[in-house]
């Protein structure tokens, strides 16, 4: 059974989600079961998650655990069970949110620890960074909807964390500072051979 499994990582208004969703897309057109996901995802924690994007009183190290588990339940669960059953599976976020944002909110928090507590999960066949300037990215977010990630000092230390580890990591960095459609075009280009060497057989 041929399975692949996608992560499309960056900081806040990089464009993860619009571009996990167009991905699928192209994807299903290939004629391709695609599953597509999200972390905080959408398990009781990945809640709980969400509700403690807007609270600042949240200690760092229960943030970085919640998350950890969060992402076992939703490994496990979810994301295990579609790849056994031949899927490409697409998570809009993933363990690399956690290695990035949870070291930069606190000194106590290593990367090491980090990988640690997560040590259980699958990891992805591809990691796609979207590289973005926060200031760019936050502009469009009016004050009222920020979350407590949402500024640009923060950002601006979580981007250079991204793409120090891209570079560690090998992972695709894609810069969306551009149009839409041309970012897509380059996603796609880097998933395109890794598929076909797996086995996937594109249409065109
Ligand atoms: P998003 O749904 O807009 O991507 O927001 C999710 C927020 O949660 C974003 O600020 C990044 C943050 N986050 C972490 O800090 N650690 C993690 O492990 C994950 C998955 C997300």
């Amino acid at each position: 059974m041929v399975n692949f499994f996608i992560v499309i990582d960056g900081i806040d208004g990089s464009g993860t989600t619009t571009h996990s969703r167009l991905l699928t897309g192209f994807l299903e057109n290939e004629g391709f079961k695609v599953y597509l996901t999200q972390e905080p995802s959408n398990s009781e924690i990945g809640i709980l998650l969400r509700k403690f994007l807007k609270n600042k009183d949240i200690p760092p190290i229960t943030d970085a655990l919640l998350f950890a588990a969060d992402r076992n339940i939703h490994y496990n669960n979810d994301i295990k069970k579609k790849l056994d059953e031949g899927y490409i599976v697409i998570s809009d976020r993933y363990i690399e949110s956690s290695i990035v944002y949870q070291s930069t909110q606190s000194d106590d928090i290593s990367i090491e620890w980090v990988k640690n507590i997560n040590k259980f999960i699958g990891w992805p066949d591809v990691t796609i960074i979207l590289d973005i300037d926060p200031k760019i990215s936050l502009a469009r977010k009016t004050n009222e909807d920020l979350e407590k990630f949402e500024n640009t000092s923060f950002l601006s230390k979580v981007r250079n964390l991204y793409l120090a580890r891209a570079k560690q990591e090998s992972y695709h960095v894609v810069s969306s500072d551009d149009i839409i459609e041309f970012v897509q075009q380059k996603i796609q280009r880097l998933i395109v051979d890794p598929l076909k060497s797996r086995g996937f057989l594109f249409k065109n």
